[in-house]
């Protein structure tokens, strides 16, 4: 599945009115150049190659702070999702409290669509160490938690000989380096919780509680794990810091766009015909992506429309698709969000019934309950979104979505709530005539027929699977007619 070396020869972009990306600098994978190499994820493999020479160089001899500077300059955002910037988090770390200062690597990667940092885990675990070790000499924390979700077994296999490969050779342990900089690393395992990747849910998971989320503020850099200041940064992020450490600001800046510098690793999933995961500048245009290197709509379906970033992000039509370029303002400006990069392709035959309900599922599944219009709100939209896909709505329950998921919004203690109702929403805006359709029209209720008689046979045939006709199980209180 995973394609990383971008097609020779670009074919000629396609008739749209995609914008113009930048003058081309030329670009091959960084982070993910030796994933297809047989045991890149070695240490033999990674110090043949250079491998850890720059914490080497750095570590208890470069001033932590001209570190923090050379990230900042970088420009390098976060890449866990919400696109901070890094050296700017940084530099938020509480100091002089007295209390140690922690790095929490987030590889929960549990946003539906991505499958990027598995890669790094798997197939090239030591240039992630590496960045933890910059990073940590950076902050100047003496231990480092890098937290993978249940799920990921080789990954964490790989992490963990990683780790003791790097300890055997003085990398990290009391002295890293044979420097008088001890450092700790710690590999914790989640249990398969969307709410672990969550920082402070995960913080809460390390800690050895339920991953339930906390109200911010304060920040994890001010009070984190153990109530301590803590970094938290996603796995791509670490891993990012050992290339930009090592060649500099304005290497990074060569790529991408004034306010979303570098290139960012993208998953593509849907109907395309070459899915996978792809590293790529930043700031080139979706069509691009989409075409070039995804390889084209799979044969015989066209483009109905594109989750950019991950299940959370609201969708793009082919209009807005021709509009887009990959960096986090073209999709902001778009109403969506570049988010963690995983972008999945919907076809032309792709119901929007069944993928809002089988999306309403997923939220309500992982809401962890705190939050009364999180816990309620989820449920309330899937099984209001049962009901549109089952052919079952009565008039109002479109509106009655709208209402909710508008409710949701804002007033939670992390953003799960909004999570879920963003794609509502989007899906409201941009197809809202899909869910009119399936509204129980009352001739079919009199003859006892629902408006899901008439809609296409693989519509019926998913809602076979999670429910017949008639036999709906609405429950809480919401078939209110
Ligand atoms: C519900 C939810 C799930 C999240 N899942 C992840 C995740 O799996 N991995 C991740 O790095 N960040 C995830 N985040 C974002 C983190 O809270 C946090 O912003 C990120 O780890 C910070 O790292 P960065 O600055 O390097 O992006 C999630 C956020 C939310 C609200
Ligand atoms: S918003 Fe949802 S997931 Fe987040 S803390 Fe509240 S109930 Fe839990």
């Amino acid at each position: 599945m995973a394609e990383t070396t971008p097609p020779a020869a670009p074919p000629a972009p396609p008739a749209s009115e995609a914008p113009k990306p930048k003058p081309v600098v030329p670009f091959s994978p960084v982070i993910l150049k030796h994933i297809h190499e047989p045991n890149a994820h070695t240490l033999e493999h990674y110090l043949a190659r250079g491998g850890y020479e720059t914490a080497r160089k750095h570590v208890g001899e470069t001033d932590p702070a001209s570190l923090v500077a050379i990230v900042k300059d970088s420009g390098l955002r976060g890449r866990g999702g919400a696109g901070f910037p890094t050296g700017m988090k940084w530099g938020f770390l509480a100091k002089g409290t007295g209390k140690p200062a922690y790095l929490a690597v987030n590889g929960d990667e549990s946003e539906p669509g991505t499958f990027k940092d598995r890669h790094i885990l798997e197939k090239d675990p030591h240039q992630l160490l590496e960045g933890v070790i910059l990073t940590c000499w950076a902050i100047q924390s003496n231990h480092a938690f890098i937290y993978l979700r249940g799920e990921f077994i080789l990954g964490y296999q790989r992490l963990e000989a990683a780790v003791k490969e790097a300890r055997a050779k003085g990398f990290i342990g009391e002295k890293s380096f044979g420097k008088d900089f001890p450092l700790k690393v710690t590999v914790v395992r989640g249990a398969g919780a969307y709410i672990c990747g969550e920082e402070t849910g995960m913080l809460s998971s390390i800690e050895g509680g339920r991953g339930y989320p906390k109200i911010k503020p304060p920040f994890p850099a001010v009070s984190g794990l153990f109530k301590c200041p803590t970094i938290v940064n996603n796995v791509e992020t670490i891993a990012n810091v050992t290339h930009i450490v090592k060649n500099g600001a304005d290497w990074h800046k060569q790529w991408g766009t004034e306010k979303s510098p570098g290139y960012k690793i993208f998953c593509l999933a849907g109907a395309v015909k070459k899915p996978g995961v792809y590293e790529v500048p930043l700031g080139i245009t979706m069509r691009e992506f989409i075409d070039v290197y995804g390889g084209g709509m799979v044969e015989g379906r066209t483009l109905k429309a594109v989750i950019p970033g991950g299940l959370s992000a609201p969708l793009l039509t082919p209009e807005m698709v021709d509009k887009c370029t990959l960096d986090y303002e073209s999709l902001a400006g778009l109403g969506s969000m570049l988010g963690s990069g995983g972008i999945t392709v919907l076809h032309d035959g792709v119901d929007m019934m069944s993928a809002i309900y089988n999306t309403m599922r997923f939220y309500h599944h992982e809401s962890c309950g705190q939050c009364t219009p999180c816990r309620e709100g989820t449920g309330w939209l899937e099984k209001l979104a049962h009901k549109h896909h089952a052919g079952h709505a009565h008039a109002g329950d479109t509106d009655l979505l709208a209402d909710v998921a508008k409710n949701m919004r804002g007033r939670t203690i992390c953003v799960l709530a909004d999570a879920a109702a963003m794609p509502m929403q989007s899906y409201l805006q941009l197809f809202r005539p899909e869910f009119d359709k399936r509204v129980a029209a009352p001739e079919y209720v009199e003859k006892g027929r629902t408006a899901r008689d008439e809609i296409t046979p693989a519509a019926k045939r998913e809602s076979v699977t999670h429910g017949a006709p008639g036999v709906l199980d609405v429950g809480m209180g919401m078939d209110r007619v």
